[in-house]
């Protein structure tokens, strides 16, 4: 039978090492989060790196590893300390991340680090030779593999690649900057079928094409060698019932089910009609506007102060990247930012933000999205967003505010939700209090659309559709061959 193989950097789940013994953790971030049930349906396999290198791992671990991710139905890309150092903290996330998010004084043009990121797509695509048969299909995800898709092509032109990227892709004047621009675009044309989030990021790659191969396209068509890719969006949903589920079946805990969080988080609600709880929930990352947020909070105590001791920010940030210098940077600056906030305006009963920095089991993230009544989603920058589309769907009650930046993908799909300019404070403080003061029948309506909405286009669907796409390209290509 014909499989599917989706191909990532990160693997659903994540392995370490702690005293001796592995630790196996599902992974965070939208792509590994927002995969998994896809995986889980399907009969194919998922190959990507365990988070391990090669150096940590004696031969025992190795296979106790080895042992896990096949029972996960995964296969793993072995790679070094250095190429960890110089592909995924270096090339990936010191050169592509800030690029594609517009960082352009964050982003380092390094040869080597160039040179090992070709290394490591090279290993992937072997890994991926080994394990593919003639008629499956190839999923590639993501700007770690760019160069993917064209390194399995030109040993098998039979099968059919599909690619997603996941963050969003940069305008035309942003790529051009880019000392390899060329090849990183034949990597990617690899594919038969390139997927982005938003139709503005189809057409920025569509517009690099053009310009800079200058090859033909026709809509979202293109004329490459003897075929012809594809290109569109796919705003990615999210495993709607999973969330709305769990948030469900949380209503009925009795007290002794509820979690230490769940209980402290009540002591907050239940101090008064007019309390609220903010919650904002990211990986610790410069794209996700984490100090603008903090600053605007803080503008917002100052200019309505009625709202003191009465609301409170809960923000959870998942540690990430952290051996790459901005995001310490970050680190410190968030820590430093919460503590002034804190020091500033805290009495003896009240703090008004709670932040957590670590990661946190399924359960507490139902804890936190159930009892917060405003989600404050402020990325300067980001692909997609499934924090937010995370949060609309756990509202049972089809109550609460999502407040959105307009520079995450998802806003382009949530125009119910409160859209922010995450640089505006004013504007950011004064929709804090619009949302705090919504009537109910307005929250309800909003969400009530959202979640419909979220719904019929879940994570299943996305896949559906891509893979829909994706085959439809081979009575393309064989149209365009027969011509
Ligand atoms: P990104 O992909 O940039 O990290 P997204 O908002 O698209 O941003 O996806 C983040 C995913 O990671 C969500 O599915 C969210 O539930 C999950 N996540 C975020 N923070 C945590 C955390 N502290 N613990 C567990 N999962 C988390
Ligand atoms: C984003 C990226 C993913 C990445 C995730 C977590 O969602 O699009 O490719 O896996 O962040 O980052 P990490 O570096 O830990 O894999």
């Amino acid at each position: 039978m014909n499989k599917t193989i989706i191909v990532s950097n990160r693997l659903p789940l994540q392995v370490k090492i702690e005293n001796n013994t592995l630790n196996i953790k599902p992974s965070v971030g939208g792509l590994a989060t927002g995969l998994k049930s896809v995986h889980e349906e399907g009969n194919g396999i998922w190959i990507g790196w365990s988070g391990l290198t090669e150096e940590e791992l004696n031969k025992d671990l190795s296979n106790q590893v080895n042992k896990e991710v096949t029972k996960a139905k995964c296969a793993t890309v072995p790679l070094t300390q250095d190429d960890v150092d110089n592909f995924y903290f270096g090339f990936s996330n010191k050169t592509l991340w800030p690029l594609f998010h517009y960082f352009m004084e964050y982003t380092e043009f390094d040869n080597d680090q160039w040179e090992a990121y070709k290394t490591v797509n090279q290993k992937f695509a072997d890994v991926v030779l080994d394990n593919i048969e003639d008629g499956d299909t190839v999923w590639v995800h993501d700007y770690q593999l760019l160069l993917l898709p064209k390194l399995i092509k030109d040993k098998k032109p039979n099968t059919t690649i599909g690619f997603f990227l996941h963050i969003p892709y940069p305008s035309y004047e942003i790529f051009r900057t880019f000392p390899w621009r060329e090849e990183l675009l034949h990597g990617m044309l690899g594919a038969d079928l390139l997927g982005f989030h938003t139709y503005d990021y189809e057409r920025h790659f569509l517009s690099s094409v053009k310009r800079i191969l200058r090859l033909d396209v026709q809509f979202n068509e293109i004329s490459y060698l003897d075929r012809v890719v594809k290109v569109d969006s796919f705003p990615m949903g999210i495993d709607y019932k999973k969330f709305h589920n769990a948030a469900l079946s949380h209503l009925n805990q009795s007290n002794t089910e509820k979690s230490e969080l769940q209980k402290r988080l009540d002591d907050h609600i239940q101090a008064g009609p007019d309390t609220k709880l903010i919650l904002s929930i990211d990986r610790m990352d410069y794209t996700k506007g984490i100090p603008n947020r903090i600053r605007a909070f803080e503008y917002f105590l100052n200019k309505y102060p009625q709202f003191k001791e009465k609301v409170r920010l809960v923000m959870l940030a998942v540690p990430s990247r952290s051996d790459v210098p901005q995001y310490q940077k970050l680190k410190r600056e968030t820590d430093e930012l919460v503590g002034r906030v804190n020091g500033e305006f805290s009495t003896v009963s009240w703090t008004p933000i709670w932040y957590f920095y670590r990661s946190m089991p399924f359960d507490n993230l139902i804890d936190l999205y159930t009892s917060s009544q405003i989600a404050l989603i402020t990325p300067v920058r980001d692909g997609m967003n499934l924090v937010a589309k995370e949060y609309v769907a756990t509202r049972v009650n089809q109550d609460g505010v999502l407040i959105l930046s307009e520079m995450a993908g998802a806003s382009k799909e949530m125009n119910e939700a409160l859209l922010i300019n995450p640089n505006n404070f004013e504007q950011l403080a004064d929709t804090l209090k619009h949302a705090i003061e919504m009537p109910a029948e307005e929250q309800s309506k909003r969400i009530k659309i959202l979640q419909k909405r979220l719904q019929r286009y879940s994570v299943e669907k996305w896949a559906e559709e891509f893979m829909k796409s994706l085959n439809d390209t081979k009575k393309i290509g064989k149209t365009i061959v027969a011509k």
